[in-house]
């Protein structure tokens, strides 16, 4: 299967607009040594041909237009998003949609929650209902909470491609109204296996805790693609940008105790992070942070790579 990313920021992109944390700032003088990013977004497909979009990112008009597949040219309109799957209802994963409305109707594959904040909190399956008589068809996701139970399932169009979606525990968009009330399916990642090389990818932007039942999924993994907001868990609070820590918004930070990198170390598979907030000193090329991720064998996605599994 041949994943390719199309944005590795996390909400905002790098640099944000109106940001001038050191990163944003030092970006923009042209003092640090780092790529920007657009907001985060991968595309899977086995056949280069047929992709699945795994979120919808506010940059996507962008996105698609720096990867010649997604604009095939085999009809007067055309595109090779197949179908699109929503790992979670966050405004930078979703709003895309709206900036796709002239290819209704779309598939688009998300858990309950999902569907339900964003048929409510930010209806957009309302707002795109009539739209080109066909709006965002939206195809429940069946949640595997256990290996031993899995609920694989096939796209149409998407050939030998399995997917089976991971419940996490993480949290629910600012706007919805169980953001504090967690509920089963807010958030989830995908183990995506390709029937054919037997390639296996592990997903999930939205990382909060490494859980029990994620470990044989991540095990089986060639390539572990997950959360890399931030360095530290209190990294915008300390950098003035914000007021949450990285935990109370879903994000498992890099550093410290029960951090991601102490997870990564028992990982065997290939460990790179997406879905980075542009606070993070991984950004920098430069800096200690990002040599620390070297020595463990951790990479940064960034916006055009490609991994083939
Ligand atoms: C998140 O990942 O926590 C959200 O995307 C934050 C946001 O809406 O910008
Ligand atoms: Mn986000
Ligand atoms: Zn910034």
């Amino acid at each position: 299967m041949q994943i390719r990313v199309l944005g590795s920021a996390a909400g905002g992109g790098f640099p944000q607009w109106n940001c001038n944390c050191a990163m944003c700032k030092g970006y923009r003088d042209g003092s640090l040594n780092a790529k920007a990013r657009t907001q985060s977004s991968i595309a899977i497909s086995s056949d280069g041909e047929h992709w699945l979009l795994m979120n919808a990112s506010p940059d996507i008009r962008a996105q698609l237009a720096s990867f010649d597949p997604m604009q095939p040219a085999r009809a007067l309109r055309d595109t090779g998003i197949s179908a699109v799957m929503l790992m979670d209802a966050q405004i930078d994963h979703t709003t895309g949609l709206l900036m796709l409305r002239e290819g209704c109707p779309i598939d688009v594959y998300c858990a309950d929650p999902v569907f339900e904040d964003l048929s409510v909190g930010f209806p957009i399956f309302e707002m795109l209902k009539s739209w080109n008589g066909g709006g965002l068809k939206r195809h429940p996701v069946p949640l595997s909470a256990s290996y031993d139970s899995a609920e694989p399932f096939t796209i149409p169009e998407i050939e030998n491609i399995k997917i089976t979606a991971i419940p996490l525990t993480s949290k629910a968009p600012p706007y919805s109204p169980h953001r504090h009330n967690p509920v089963v399916g807010d958030n989830m990642g995908v183990f995506v296996e390709d029937t054919v090389t037997g390639g296996k990818l592990f997903y999930a932007p939205g990382l909060g805790e490494i859980e029990p039942h994620l470990l044989p999924w991540t095990e089986k993994a060639d390539c572990l693609l997950v959360d890399g907001t931030l360095w530290r868990d209190d990294e915008m609070i300390v950098q003035e940008v914000g007021t949450q820590r990285g935990l109370q918004m879903g994000h498992l930070p890099q550093s410290g105790e029960g951090g991601m990198l102490e997870f990564l170390a028992t990982q065997q598979a290939r460990k790179i992070l997406i879905h980075i907030n542009n606070t993070n000193p991984i950004l920098n090329e430069d800096s200690e942070e990002r040599a620390e991720l070297a020595r463990q064998g951790v990479e940064v996605s960034w916006d055009g790579m490609e991994i083939e599994l």
